[in-house]
């Protein structure tokens, strides 16, 4: 009996250079969380390798996939631009991180959405077994559980959402709403990162589709379906201990050199708007209108990884960071000193970690977010206990680090006073926060919350089949 997860995108995507292929790792959270541990188990992934592959090429892709027990699923360019540009990131992302202006609702968009849940349907059925436990991951395969329990009727299937679950007076917006809660309620058991997006979920199932609750269990015509908060963590051990490692150290000298005296503030999003990266640049830019004093004595840091830029949003929010940025550093740079070092790619663990662990502010502040695991993986490599993290309250990380500076989002000023707080911060105060946040997530990492979402998976199942006995 194996585990078969099912994601659109598998954890390591593929590049194409002089007509070779390289395999190099996915990024974002759910391919980052759940990439190593699915390693440990007895498990297959099923997905997407990240480029269109012609036909006559996608035997070697399967080849060298499936040293890695990773089975892929092949997209056209057509069903790229229409299920995963389109329905997935033009209408499902916008409208769950309540963005709802940003949404465009094309029935082709919708149609492809249906036939590639489908094909992920065909695939994942020539690899299952009847006894494996079905494992679907995200809001791009939110039709695949009902679409497998009419193949599997007695399957075991679990769906974790990692993106929130908006209150049902944003989720009706959307004109395929009933078909779209049909097909999620095929699984068995549907985790999400907090208790509001439980709550909604639950409200906006038993509104538009009339079945009936009670706490959390909803009650459809042939099964009970358990709806759960699982917060998602972090291989906290990895990054706790990478920051010793002499590639890491070596790192960690190179970036503090020179810059003795300036206080470093660290960034790191996918290039997203749901990440509040213009407003985050205002806040630092209003500090420095406001606070002159501290010209010459910070940096930003600011690593954003691209990401969907083929999608009209994307490539606008490029732009005006772009902007942004120049503007913030032609007004106060000196010949000696830049407020704000921005990078537009992905960099690898090592600088990750070493940035992580120089840095003495980590500014994460997205407009919301379903968990946020780079607020996470800071915690977990500050070692020393020292440094601040500032966190939106829209992050659902939020939830759990309590010891953070907490901050609105929207409001630039709140932003600014506690990166002046943070500044401020005495060592012993920061040690008190972060020992507290370290001890959250060493606890409630990321083997934690695989654990305890099967158990449930496995609870679930067996109270289903003791209900029919
Ligand atoms: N990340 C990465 N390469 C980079 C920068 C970041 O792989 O150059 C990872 C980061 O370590 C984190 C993930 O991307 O694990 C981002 O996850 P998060 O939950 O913060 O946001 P998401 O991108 O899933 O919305
Ligand atoms: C978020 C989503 C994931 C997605 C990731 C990267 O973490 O929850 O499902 O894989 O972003 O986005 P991408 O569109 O590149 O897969």
């Amino acid at each position: 009996m194996k585990t078969v997860i099912i994601s659109n995108r598998l954890p390591v995507k593929i590049i194409e250079k002089n007509n070779e292929y390289t395999f190099i790792p996915s990024e974002g959270g759910l391919a980052t969380g759940l990439g190593d541990v699915y390693k440990t188990g007895n498990s297959i992934w099923i997905g997407w390798p990240g480029i269109e592959i012609p036909e006559e090429r996608q035997e070697e892709v399967i080849q060298k996939l499936g040293e890695l027990n990773l089975y892929p699923v092949f997209l056209t360019q057509e069903e790229i631009n229409l299920y995963y540009e389109g329905f997935s990131n033009e209408i499902l992302w916008p409208v769950f991180h309540y963005l709802v202006t940003y949404a465009h609702y094309e029935q082709t968009y919708w149609d492809c959405y249906k036939s590639v849940n489908e094909k992920f349907a065909k695939s994942a059925m020539q690899v299952l077994s009847r006894s494996d436990k079905i494992w679907i991951q995200d809001y791009q395969l939110l039709l695949l559980p009902g679409i497998l329990r009419e193949k599997l009727p007695n399957s075991t299937i679990g769906f974790f959402q990692h993106i929130p679950f908006p209150s049902y007076e944003i989720f009706r917006l959307i004109p395929w709403r009933e078909e779209l809660l049909s097909g999620l309620i095929g699984a068995d058991l549907i985790g999400f990162h907090t208790y509001d997006d439980v709550r909604h979920f639950i409200s906006t199932a038993t509104r538009l589709l009339l079945v009936n609750s009670s706490s959390n269990v909803l009650n459809s015509n042939e099964r009970q379906i358990v709806i759960e908060a699982f917060p998602m963590g972090i291989d906290y051990d990895k990054f706790s201990s990478f920051t010793t490692t002499e590639t890491v150290q070596r790192e960690i000298s190179n970036f503090k050199t020179g810059k003795e005296g300036v206080k470093i503030i660290l960034s790191i999003d996918r290039l997203d708007y749901s990440k509040g990266i213009l407003e985050r640049l205002r806040a630092l830019e209003l500090l420095l209108q406001i606070h002159p004093e501290y010209i010459g004595k910070i940096e930003l840091f600011m690593i954003v990884v691209p990401s969907r830029d083929t999608v009209p949003q994307y490539s606008e929010l490029r732009e005006q960071i772009d902007q942004l940025v120049g503007n913030i550093n032609a007004r106060y740079r000196s010949m000696d000193w830049i407020p704000v070092n921005y990078f537009y790619r992905s960099f690898p663990i090592e600088v990750l970690s070493a940035l992580y662990s120089s840095a003495d502010i980590c500014l994460v502040t997205p407009m919301r977010d379903g968990m946020n695991l780079v607020s996470k993986e800071y915690v977990a490599s500050r070692n020393n206990n020292d440094g601040v993290l500032i966190l939106s309250e829209m992050a659902g990380a939020s939830k759990e680090l309590m010891d953070a500076l907490i901050v609105n989002p929207n409001n630039l000023g709140d932003i600014m006073e506690a990166i002046v707080i943070a500044l401020k911060m005495p060592l012993e105060e920061q040690q008190h926060r972060m020992k507290a946040m370290r001890a959250t997530v060493e606890k409630f990492n990321v083997n934690h919350w695989v654990n305890n979402f099967i158990l449930k998976l496995n609870e679930v199942k067996e109270s289903q089949k003791s209900l029919l006995t």
